[in-house]
């Protein structure tokens, strides 16, 4: 067998993705669309591409001949990019634009996890000042503020008090017009990836996002600065998965929209059980690049099950038996951005399946970090410990003017 396999996407994940199918022994070539320069500087094949523009990205597949593409980001997706693709008959893991809706709209995941009985925290839809207040109060002042769409890590606000939610829900309703209040819940939170063709459920190992900029989960909301896998939990992931993931892909068989591809619940442990915080339906930033080290080399295979109907039909997922740790080297900046592009002192050695590289522009072999997430250092180890001293290590050799990353991935009560 020699198969293509077409990635879309520019980040760490899509990287660790490409990575973990290269490992694949009926891989013969793997191409990440747009990709960036780091990946290039790492061994894999880029090709320039406008995610938006839904011909070009068919275009590509076509030419490429590949058998499978994996979409990496959410927002190809929303706009109905997988459609597409399987329109013009290509494998594709991601979901069409109607079942995408579990992320794209927050409203329509909360109506489908009521229709499904799966455990969220209390919420409402608001559309009115009126009903926004009302909703605020009834969840006794301390809630969550979701925008009611995409919003890249920034469409939710935790107001810390009752006049904070007040203010902040009015201004956030002149903004967006809808809204969704939700009650605040409290406890750890984990990430629960499962592969989902139709009615079939495949759980991956629980994984860990530090989402908040600072050490002690301090600071503001990042698209993510570390990872752990797996997770110890008191729930199973195939628990979780019959708790949170198989009613959602009844449901949506049930009413003609099976879903295809990834999908990921953020949970919430509460003291009165796990609640879903938000589904997903692609693999997480930075949990992928942490899960990969423990998926491959059978990763391949999985996904083209996944994507050709044929999940089934596949025994027990294989896992690597170690722990991995990633650790997102951000410029000292983010999540605010802003200030010039740094040059990336050259390193000593490629670091393949270890470093994946995300916001770099530049010359493969010149790379300039960008004022956002820049790469992910991955460590794999028989023990998290282990993996955790390997990831840092990795971590501190990617130096640029202003580097910086979260001291603290891999310690704390849900990892290990
Ligand atoms: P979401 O995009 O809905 O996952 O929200 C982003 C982050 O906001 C979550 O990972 C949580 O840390 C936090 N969050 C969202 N909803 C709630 C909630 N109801 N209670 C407490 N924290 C929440
Ligand atoms: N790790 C959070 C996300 O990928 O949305």
């Amino acid at each position: 067998m020699s198969a293509t396999v077409l990635i879309l996407g520019s980040g760490g994940r899509e990287h660790a993705l490409a990575w973990a199918c290269q490992q694949s022994a009926a891989v013969s070539r793997v191409v990440v669309a747009p990709g960036n320069p780091g990946m290039a500087n790492s061994g894999v094949e880029t090709a320039a591409l406008d995610l938006a523009d839904l011909d070009a990205v068919c275009r590509l597949a076509d030419e490429a001949a590949c058998s499978l593409v994996v979409v990496g980001p959410e927002g190809p997706l929303v706009q109905g990019a997988a459609n597409r693709l399987r329109a013009s008959g290509h494998a594709v893991l991601g979901p069409d634009q109607g079942p995408a809706q579990l992320e794209g709209s927050k409203s329509y995941a909360k109506s489908v996890m009521t229709a499904c009985a799966v455990p969220t925290a209390r919420f409402a839809t608001v559309c009115t000042e009126r009903d926004l207040l009302a909703a605020i109060d009834r969840f006794g002042g301390t809630v969550a503020l979701k925008a009611d769409g995409l919003a890249q890590g920034k469409g939710v606000l935790i107001a810390g008090d009752l006049a904070e939610a007040r203010q902040a829900g009015q201004r956030w309703l002149r903004t967006f017009g809808r809204l969704v209040v939700e009650e605040r819940l409290f406890g750890p939170e984990i990430s629960l990836h499962a592969l989902v063709s139709g009615e079939t459920v495949c759980a991956l190992p629980l994984s860990r996002d530090y989402k908040r900029r600072f050490d002690g989960d301090l600071g503001p909301n990042t698209g993510g600065m570390g990872s752990m896998a797996p997770v110890r939990c008191p729930w199973a992931a195939a628990d979780l998965a019959d708790l949170a993931i198989a009613p959602v892909a009844r449901h949506l068989v049930a009413k003609g929209h099976p879903f295809s591809g990834v999908l990921y619940a953020g949970l919430i442990l509460t003291a009165d059980g796990p609640r879903v915080l938000e589904y997903n339906v692609r693999f997480g930033d930075p949990e992928t690049q942490a899960l990969v080290g423990l998926l491959s080399p059978d990763l391949y295979d999985w996904l083209l099950a996944t994507a050709s109907g044929r999940l089934a039909s596949l025994d027990e997922m294989p896992l690597v038996s170690t722990h991995t740790a990633a650790v997102v080297v951000v410029a000292d900046r983010y999540p605010d951005g802003g200030g010039a592009a740094q040059g990336i002192l050259p390193m000593a050695t490629n670091h393949p399946g270890r470093l994946f590289w995300s916001g770099v522009s530049g010359r493969p072999d010149q790379l300039m970090a960008g004022s956002g997430r820049v790469a992910t250092a991955v460590g794999i180890g028989p023990t998290a410990a282990l993996a955790r001293t390997e990831a840092y290590r990795l971590a501190r050799s990617v130096r640029f003017s202003g580097a910086s990353f979260r001291s603290d991935i891999g310690l704390g009560s849900t990892t290990n």
